[in-house]
């Protein structure tokens, strides 16, 4: 099963993930982790591009075109191998990141970036979405105080307002894929939230454990 997890910024997507994994590990599944924009060395260079301070004139196409170069490497060396070794991949962030970011976000229009999705992942789509949502002024307010405050952190709220309302968007018109978890909770809520939803789907698709 392909799992991704994805949120407006602050939402403790990147927080939860490894405590995420290591249960469905306990639960009998392989499962590999992996994270957008990077996750292959490839992958690693581009980011550095895409949240470097230095990069303030970054032009949304072009910007759309490295997030989906980053994407058809880890599709191919990582994401597609690991599916058919049987593993359950999660994956911090993936096409609906574009979609909420760079179509509603920054208004490119969501029919062409679709089809420019469908090709750079070859058409694969995540089984599950798990999107932890939150308020923008609380989210951006978290990641402040973590002083982790980069390049695609410093757009106005205007537009992590309209990231937020395309998320919720999204998960209304697909609500078998998506699940909207309340990540305004305390942390450990959040997680077992997570799990709850995420073994209701792994029973539903009778994925069984490999034991
Ligand atoms: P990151 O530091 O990984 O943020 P987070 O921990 O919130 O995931 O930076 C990823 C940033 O890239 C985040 O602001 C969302 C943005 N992004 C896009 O705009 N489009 C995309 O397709 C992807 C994958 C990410």
């Amino acid at each position: 099963m392909f799992i991704t997890l994805e949120g407006p910024e602050g939402s403790g997507k990147t927080s939860q993930l490894s405590a995420f994994a290591d249960f469905l590990r306990e639960q009998g599944y392989e499962v590999l982790t992996t994270r957008e924009p990077g996750g292959t060395a490839i992958g690693d260079q581009i980011r550095q591009i895409l949240v470097s301070m230095e990069n303030k004139n970054l032009h949304p196409r072009t910007e759309i075109m490295l997030f989906l170069s980053a994407r058809a490497q880890l599709v191919e060396q990582v994401i597609k191998p690991a599916l058919s070794n049987g593993k359950i991949v999660v994956c911090d962030r993936y096409g609906d990141s574009t979609l909420a970011y760079q179509g509603y976000g920054h208004g490119l229009p969501l029919e062409t970036l679709r089809k420019m999705l469908g090709f750079a992942t070859d058409g694969l789509k995540p089984e599950l979405t798990l999107y932890l949502d939150l308020e923008v002024e609380v989210g951006l307010l978290r990641k402040k105080k973590e002083q982790e405050w980069n390049r695609l952190d410093a757009y106005e709220a205007a537009f992590h307002r309209r990231v937020r309302q395309g998320y919720l968007t999204m998960a209304a018109a697909e609500p078998e894929r998506w699940k909207v978890i309340d990540a305004s909770q305390p942390k450990d809520d959040v997680q077992r939230d997570m799990r709850k939803v995420a073994l209701e789907a792994l029973e539903n698709c009778k994925v069984n454990p490999r034991l």
